[in-house]
């Protein structure tokens, strides 16, 4: 699992040269350089100069930068890549992943997206693949792999994300939600921030910049969160309290797991 804030994470179609001309300007928690679905056959030799280029300029704002390869193209992308693996470039995300075999032969962090039948049937297996960082949550090929439309409250994905989070928790993985389409609603997105938020996601793939900020807001701690944290974190540290399990807050019991979740909610970055 990653220790850094994974609220937002932006896909940045490696093909389109005007978003990727402002790619080290995004202040997103992390960037995904989409080398798959958003570049068509005729762009893919392009876009990967362009991700070759920009992590030879470097100077991301933002603090993680994946690559997200499409493994029909696999060994021209390692090619160009590796020599950046640990300078600027953070690991590679591998789409479609329906096995721990389509996480080998990367020699970087890699992170699947999950977003096929098999995919979710298999977690269990791909999470025991080496160097398997996080999940990410694919809505869109995964509705089309199971044949459903989408619902405001997306019931039709609900068993797979809870089995992709409950999966990353068992395995000490990060953990994060898919794309939002309607990229100028953020009403609706801010909903599914709040759904994917309460179904215990660390944060967001998003793919429009103007979705960091809502994003970000969504996954930071609520000031009612943070006066009980600072509460707890208090109570605990009163002297009489140094070595008790459970403890009373303002009326409610409050055990030293608790107190964990105090203590990463007050470390979490402001929106
Ligand atoms: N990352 C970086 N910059 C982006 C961006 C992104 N994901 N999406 C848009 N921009 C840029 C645009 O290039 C544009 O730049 P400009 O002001 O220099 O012209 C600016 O932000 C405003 O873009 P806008 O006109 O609002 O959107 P658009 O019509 O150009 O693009 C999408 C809309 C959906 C096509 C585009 O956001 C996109 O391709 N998103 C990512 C898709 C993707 O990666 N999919 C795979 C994962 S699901
Ligand atoms: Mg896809």
């Amino acid at each position: 699992m990653i220790h850094l804030p994974l609220r937002s994470v932006l896909f940045v179609p490696a093909a389109n040269e005007k978003a990727m001309a402002k790619v080290a300007t995004l202040e997103a928690d992390a960037l995904i350089l989409d080398l798959e679905d958003s570049a068509g056959e005729a762009e893919k030799t392009e876009a990967l100069r362009r991700v070759t280029g920009a992590l030879e300029a470097g100077g991301f704002v933002a603090p993680l930068v994946l690559v997200r390869v499409d493994p029909a193209r696999k060994a021209a992308a390692l090619v160009a890549l590796t020599r950046y693996v640990g300078h600027g470039l953070n690991g590679y995300v591998i789409p479609k992943v329906g096995a721990a075999v389509h996480l080998t032969g990367y020699e970087a962090p890699v992170w699947a997206m999950i977003e096929t039948a098999k995919g979710v049937l298999n977690l269990k297996e791909i999470c025991t693949a080496p160097g398997l960082q996080g999940l990410i949550a694919g809505p869109n090929d995964l509705r089309a792999d199971l044949r459903v439309s989408p619902t405001p409250e997306r019931t039709e994905l609900q068993l797979s994300l809870s089995n992709i989070v409950l999966h990353a928790r068992a395995f000490g993985l990060s953990v994060i939600d898919g794309v939002y389409n309607t990229f100028r609603d953020d009403e609706g997105l801010r909903r599914e921030c709040e759904n994917g938020r309460a179904l215990g996601f660390d944060g967001k793939t998003l793919i429009h910049p103007a979705q960091i900020a809502v994003t970000n807001a969504v996954f930071a701690p609520t000031e009612g969160q943070l006066d009980w944290a600072r509460a707890v974190v208090a109570v605990f540290a009163q002297p009489e309290n140094l070595d008790k399990g459970v403890v009373s807050v303002n009326g409610e019991m409050v055990e030293r797991m608790h107190l964990a979740t105090a203590r990463r909610w007050l470390a979490s970055p402001l929106p």
